[in-house]
């Protein structure tokens, strides 16, 4: 399957995503004009009960997903006939979703007899900045979302080096899971930065687990632990520390250990490739705290830093058929089995002493 496969610049890729709480649809040509990218958000769905439910979610993208399809043909004024090929998200990811997704594009790849692509959700979000601005490879990602906090050094498509990932909870969940502790709705990220507007990151002295390791993984249960503990004791006698405060403070603790695990990993970037630019992707980075904290980490190791858009931050489907066309290789074939688990580099070491997510 590694042989090139001929794409010509019109070469209109229809993207499926599916696999969390997003179902979205989009088309992008092998030259990387966007024709379409449409996401439906079961956020609704899922907030009321604090987070995603996997089974809501699986009979939720196949409520929706035929809806999309036609909304981002509809949005790029094409027929299903002008389509060229079908990508999907092929894991990792809830598997009920990502079965979802996978069997429509399997389906319209038979029906259309055009190539079916099963792309890896997380070479999704670590080739989409290519599609907003011309970052050459190699270069480092911090990839933090809801399901995932990893930083990769991006050498090409399908050529990935895991410096580092999280050992217990991605930094999405640790917003996740302390807005819920403290009573704030789902998604917990933007909840956390509204309320920390007002106060300050000081009023409460939270962990910063793993700064100053000698290594490049995360870990993110300990500050939730601290917080439930802190949130706990906001309402007793001789605490005058708001929540407004424990949200700054939580907030700035999690830039902190953003910002001290990819200066590492910037470092040893830099030994073998010198300094080239940080892209940070996936909900996390729409943050604006740290955001401010990575921009001035990344200058002071010589770097640049991209962002793209937040709507290619979140979940979206642009990235899956971005992804499939970078690949520039032959089709997927129809047998493929969506995976839970998809690591982008299987031969990287595990962080000390811990199982490890994909
Ligand atoms: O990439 P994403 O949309 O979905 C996946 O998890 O794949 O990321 C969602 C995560 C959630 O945990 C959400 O709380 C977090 O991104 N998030 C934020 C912000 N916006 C979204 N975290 C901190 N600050 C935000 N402004
Ligand atoms: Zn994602």
């Amino acid at each position: 399957m590694n042989d090139t496969f001929l794409m010509n610049d019109t070469f209109l890729m229809l993207g499926i995503e599916s696999s969390c709480d997003e179902t979205a649809a989009a088309i992008v040509a092998a030259n990387g004009t966007i024709l379409a990218s449409e996401v439906a958000s079961q956020m609704d769905i899922h907030a009321a009960h604090g987070g995603v439910v996997p089974e809501i979610a699986a009979r939720a993208h196949l409520d929706a997903i035929d809806m999309v399809i036609d909304a981002a043909l509809a949005t790029a004024g094409i027929g299903i006939e002008a389509i060229d090929g079908v990508a999907a998200t092929g894991g990792p990811g809830l598997i009920g979703g990502v079965v979802v997704g996978t069997v429509t594009a399997k389906a319209i790849a038979t029906a259309r007899d055009i190539p079916y692509y099963a792309v890896n959700h997380l070479e999704g979000h670590a080739l989409s900045p290519r599609l907003v601005a011309p970052v050459t490879f190699p270069y480092l990602l911090l990839l933090v979302s809801g399901g995932h906090t990893q930083l990769l050094a991006v050498h090409g498509p399908g050529d990935y080096e895991r410096y580092g990932t999280t050992m217990d909870d991605a930094a999405g969940e640790a917003f996740d899971k302390s807005a819920k502790i403290m009573g704030l709705g789902y998604p917990g990220g933007p909840a956390i930065e509204q309320l920390a507007v007002a106060g300050n990151a000081a009023g409460v002295r939270l962990p910063r687990p793993l700064k100053g390791a000698d290594h490049c993984h995360f870990s993110f249960s300990g500050l939730k632990t601290a917080v439930a503990t802190r949130h706990a004791a906001l309402a007793g006698a001789g605490d005058d520390a708001t929540p407004a405060d424990l949200a700054a403070s939580l907030q700035a603790a999690i830039a902190d250990c953003l910002a001290d695990r990819a200066r590492r990993a910037m470092i040893r970037f830099a030994a073998t490739h010198g300094a080239a630019t940080l892209v940070i992707a996936g909900g996390v980075a729409a943050n604006r705290a740290i955001f401010d904290r990575l921009e001035t980490e990344a200058a002071e190791a010589g770097f640049g830093l991209v962002v793209p858009p937040a709507w290619l931050c979140t979940d979206n489907a642009a990235m899956i058929a971005w992804a499939a066309l970078e690949r520039r290789q032959a089709p997927d074939r129809l047998d493929f089995a969506p995976r839970p688990r998809w690591p982008l580099d299987p031969d990287a070491a595990p962080p000390p002493g811990r199982g490890v997510r994909a």
